[in-house]
Protein backbone atom coordinates (compact mmCIF):
# COMPACT_ATOMS: atom_id res chain seq x y z
CA UNK A 1 0.00 0.00 0.00
CA UNK A 2 1.31 3.26 -1.12
CA UNK A 3 2.14 6.38 1.39
CA UNK A 4 -0.10 9.30 -0.96
CA UNK A 5 0.59 12.47 1.14
CA UNK A 6 -1.73 15.76 -0.98
CA UNK A 7 -0.97 19.38 -0.25
CA UNK A 8 -2.90 21.82 -0.32
CA UNK A 9 -3.75 25.70 -0.33
CA UNK A 10 -7.31 26.38 -0.63
CA UNK A 11 -10.86 24.96 -1.14
CA UNK A 12 -9.86 21.52 -1.42
CA UNK A 13 -12.74 20.18 -4.01
CA UNK A 14 -9.61 17.74 -5.84
CA UNK A 15 -8.85 16.58 -1.89
CA UNK A 16 -12.29 15.77 -1.61
CA UNK A 17 -12.49 14.15 -5.00
CA UNK A 18 -9.60 11.67 -3.79
CA UNK A 19 -10.83 11.06 -0.76
CA UNK A 20 -14.48 10.02 -2.19
CA UNK A 21 -12.36 8.23 -4.76
CA UNK A 22 -10.34 6.28 -1.76
CA UNK A 23 -14.06 5.57 0.20
CA UNK A 24 -15.59 3.86 -3.15
CA UNK A 25 -12.55 1.74 -3.69
CA UNK A 26 -11.82 3.41 -7.20
CA UNK A 27 -7.97 4.56 -5.56
CA UNK A 28 -6.39 0.33 -5.51
CA UNK A 29 -3.25 0.39 -4.08
CA UNK A 30 -2.50 3.71 -2.03
CA UNK A 31 -4.00 5.70 0.72
CA UNK A 32 -3.93 9.01 1.67
CA UNK A 33 -2.05 9.10 4.75
CA UNK A 34 -1.50 13.05 5.35
CA UNK A 35 -2.60 16.06 3.69
CA UNK A 36 -0.21 19.11 4.06
CA UNK A 37 -1.63 22.98 3.76
CA UNK A 38 0.44 25.77 2.66
CA UNK A 39 -1.95 28.28 4.18
CA UNK A 40 -3.62 28.27 8.02
CA UNK A 41 -7.42 27.80 8.46
CA UNK A 42 -7.66 26.29 4.62
CA UNK A 43 -10.84 24.62 3.67
CA UNK A 44 -9.26 21.67 2.47
CA UNK A 45 -8.03 21.01 6.30
CA UNK A 46 -11.80 20.72 7.32
CA UNK A 47 -12.43 17.97 4.72
CA UNK A 48 -9.13 15.97 5.57
CA UNK A 49 -10.45 16.06 9.58
CA UNK A 50 -13.87 15.33 8.42
CA UNK A 51 -12.65 12.32 7.01
CA UNK A 52 -10.06 11.15 9.94
CA UNK A 53 -7.18 12.26 7.68
CA UNK A 54 -4.00 13.39 9.95
CA UNK A 55 -3.04 16.74 8.63
CA UNK A 56 -0.01 19.26 8.88
CA UNK A 57 0.16 23.01 7.86
CA UNK A 58 2.88 24.70 7.16
CA UNK A 59 2.18 28.12 6.45
CA UNK A 60 4.06 30.06 2.98
CA UNK A 61 4.16 32.93 4.78
CA UNK A 62 6.56 31.93 7.61
CA UNK A 63 9.57 31.29 5.39
CA UNK A 64 11.33 33.66 3.75
CA UNK A 65 11.80 32.10 -0.22
CA UNK A 66 10.81 29.08 -1.58
CA UNK A 67 14.04 27.30 -1.04
CA UNK A 68 13.54 27.27 2.72
CA UNK A 69 9.97 26.71 2.43
CA UNK A 70 10.71 23.96 0.01
CA UNK A 71 13.12 22.18 2.72
CA UNK A 72 10.01 22.43 5.57
CA UNK A 73 7.83 20.43 3.16
CA UNK A 74 10.49 17.80 2.23
CA UNK A 75 11.38 17.23 5.94
CA UNK A 76 7.42 16.45 6.07
CA UNK A 77 7.11 14.15 3.09
CA UNK A 78 10.01 11.81 4.50
CA UNK A 79 8.89 12.07 8.14
CA UNK A 80 5.63 10.76 6.56
CA UNK A 81 7.27 8.30 4.68
CA UNK A 82 5.56 9.21 1.29
CA UNK A 83 5.36 7.04 -1.63
CA UNK A 84 3.09 9.61 -3.51
CA UNK A 85 2.90 13.10 -3.53
CA UNK A 86 -0.24 15.03 -5.03
CA UNK A 87 -0.26 18.68 -5.49
CA UNK A 88 -4.18 19.15 -5.57
CA UNK A 89 -4.51 22.72 -5.80
CA UNK A 90 -1.15 23.94 -4.14
CA UNK A 91 -0.30 27.69 -4.93
CA UNK A 92 3.52 27.38 -4.17
CA UNK A 93 6.00 26.30 -6.59
CA UNK A 94 8.23 23.74 -4.90
CA UNK A 95 12.21 23.93 -5.31
CA UNK A 96 13.98 21.79 -6.87
CA UNK A 97 15.37 19.73 -3.43
CA UNK A 98 11.51 18.10 -2.79
CA UNK A 99 11.37 17.58 -7.31
CA UNK A 100 14.79 15.73 -7.39
CA UNK A 101 14.20 13.85 -3.87
CA UNK A 102 11.05 12.39 -5.74
CA UNK A 103 11.67 12.13 -9.66
CA UNK A 104 8.06 10.90 -11.44
CA UNK A 105 7.04 10.69 -7.73
CA UNK A 106 5.16 13.51 -7.41
CA UNK A 107 1.42 14.46 -9.21
CA UNK A 108 0.13 18.06 -9.99
CA UNK A 109 -3.59 18.90 -11.64
CA UNK A 110 -3.11 22.17 -13.95
CA UNK A 111 -7.07 23.50 -15.29
CA UNK A 112 -5.79 24.14 -18.44
CA UNK A 113 -3.76 21.72 -21.49
CA UNK A 114 -0.66 21.83 -21.09
CA UNK A 115 1.62 23.65 -22.68
CA UNK A 116 -0.91 26.12 -23.00
CA UNK A 117 -1.70 28.59 -20.06
CA UNK A 118 0.45 27.01 -17.41
CA UNK A 119 3.81 28.12 -15.92
CA UNK A 120 4.74 30.91 -13.40
CA UNK A 121 1.76 33.02 -12.50
CA UNK A 122 -0.89 30.48 -14.44
CA UNK A 123 -2.71 29.46 -11.25
CA UNK A 124 -6.55 29.00 -10.05
CA UNK A 125 -8.60 31.56 -11.61
CA UNK A 126 -6.00 33.56 -13.32
CA UNK A 127 -5.45 30.15 -15.91
CA UNK A 128 -9.58 30.82 -16.55
CA UNK A 129 -9.22 34.35 -16.95
CA UNK A 130 -6.33 34.19 -19.67
CA UNK A 131 -8.45 31.22 -21.00
CA UNK A 132 -11.47 33.20 -21.95
CA UNK A 133 -9.19 36.55 -22.93
CA UNK A 134 -7.53 34.44 -25.92
CA UNK A 135 -10.21 33.27 -27.00
CA UNK A 136 -9.55 29.57 -27.30
CA UNK A 137 -12.83 27.39 -27.81
CA UNK A 138 -11.63 24.37 -25.44
CA UNK A 139 -10.07 24.19 -22.48
CA UNK A 140 -9.56 21.58 -19.88
CA UNK A 141 -7.64 20.06 -17.33
CA UNK A 142 -3.72 18.64 -17.10
CA UNK A 143 -2.03 16.19 -14.89
CA UNK A 144 1.09 15.91 -14.79
CA UNK A 145 4.02 14.52 -12.64
CA UNK A 146 5.99 17.61 -11.38
CA UNK A 147 9.80 18.32 -12.57
CA UNK A 148 11.79 21.46 -11.55
CA UNK A 149 9.97 23.59 -14.29
CA UNK A 150 6.63 25.01 -13.41
CA UNK A 151 3.76 22.51 -15.04
CA UNK A 152 6.39 20.77 -17.71
CA UNK A 153 6.45 17.27 -16.68
CA UNK A 154 5.29 14.34 -18.49
CA UNK A 155 1.59 14.52 -19.33
CA UNK A 156 0.22 11.28 -17.55
CA UNK A 157 -4.08 12.40 -18.62
CA UNK A 158 -5.38 14.92 -20.14
CA UNK A 159 -9.18 15.82 -20.96
CA UNK A 160 -10.88 18.72 -22.51
CA UNK A 161 -14.84 20.85 -22.00
CA UNK A 162 -16.48 23.09 -24.47
CA UNK A 163 -15.36 26.77 -23.72
CA UNK A 164 -19.01 28.38 -24.52
CA UNK A 165 -19.32 32.48 -25.41
CA UNK A 166 -20.86 33.36 -21.85
CA UNK A 167 -18.49 31.68 -19.78
CA UNK A 168 -17.01 33.76 -16.84
CA UNK A 169 -13.67 32.81 -15.27
CA UNK A 170 -15.98 30.82 -12.34
CA UNK A 171 -18.41 29.22 -14.28
CA UNK A 172 -15.35 27.60 -16.60
CA UNK A 173 -13.42 26.48 -13.49
CA UNK A 174 -16.55 24.93 -12.33
CA UNK A 175 -16.92 22.99 -15.90
CA UNK A 176 -13.59 21.62 -15.94
CA UNK A 177 -13.24 21.11 -12.42
CA UNK A 178 -16.67 18.67 -12.40
CA UNK A 179 -16.16 17.35 -15.63
CA UNK A 180 -12.34 16.62 -16.07
CA UNK A 181 -10.04 17.18 -12.71
CA UNK A 182 -12.29 15.83 -10.07
CA UNK A 183 -12.50 12.40 -12.51
CA UNK A 184 -8.87 12.55 -13.58
CA UNK A 185 -7.02 13.06 -10.92
CA UNK A 186 -8.16 10.17 -8.78
CA UNK A 187 -7.61 8.20 -11.84
CA UNK A 188 -4.38 9.37 -12.18
CA UNK A 189 -3.38 8.28 -8.47
CA UNK A 190 -5.06 5.14 -9.02
CA UNK A 191 -3.13 4.04 -11.90
CA UNK A 192 0.69 5.33 -10.15
CA UNK A 193 -0.48 3.37 -7.26
CA UNK A 194 -0.75 -0.04 -9.00
CA UNK A 195 2.47 0.72 -11.02
CA UNK A 196 1.01 1.41 -14.23
CA UNK A 197 2.37 4.13 -14.91
CA UNK A 198 5.65 4.09 -16.95
CA UNK A 199 8.20 6.17 -18.41
CA UNK A 200 10.18 6.20 -21.68
CA UNK A 201 12.42 8.94 -22.84
CA UNK A 202 10.71 11.57 -20.46
CA UNK A 203 7.18 10.73 -21.54
CA UNK A 204 5.00 9.49 -19.19
CA UNK A 205 2.40 6.02 -20.66
CA UNK A 206 -0.40 4.74 -18.81
CA UNK A 207 0.01 0.77 -19.48
C1 LIG B 1 -8.06 23.67 -9.13
O1 LIG B 1 -8.76 24.13 -10.27
C2 LIG B 1 -6.66 23.28 -9.53
O2 LIG B 1 -6.58 22.71 -10.79
C3 LIG B 1 -5.97 24.61 -9.51
O3 LIG B 1 -6.53 25.32 -8.43
C4 LIG B 1 -7.84 24.81 -8.14
C5 LIG B 1 -7.84 24.34 -6.71
O4 LIG B 1 -9.10 23.91 -6.31
N1 LIG B 1 -4.55 24.44 -9.35
C6 LIG B 1 -3.66 25.28 -9.85
O5 LIG B 1 -3.95 26.29 -10.47
C7 LIG B 1 -2.20 24.91 -9.59
N2 LIG B 1 -1.35 25.53 -10.54
P1 LIG B 1 -9.33 22.99 -5.04
O6 LIG B 1 -8.55 23.58 -3.87
O7 LIG B 1 -10.82 23.11 -4.80
O8 LIG B 1 -8.91 21.60 -5.38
Amino acid sequence: MKNIVVLVSGGGTNLQALIDAQKSGIIKGGKITCVISSKEGAYALERAKNNDIPSRTIPRKNYPDAKSYSLAILDALREEKADLIVLAGFMTILDECVTSAYPYRIINVHPALIPSFCGEGFYGLKVHEAVLEYGVKVSGATIHFVNEKADAGAIILQGTVDVLPDDTPEVLQKRIMENVEWKLLPKAVSLFCQDKITIRDGKAYVM
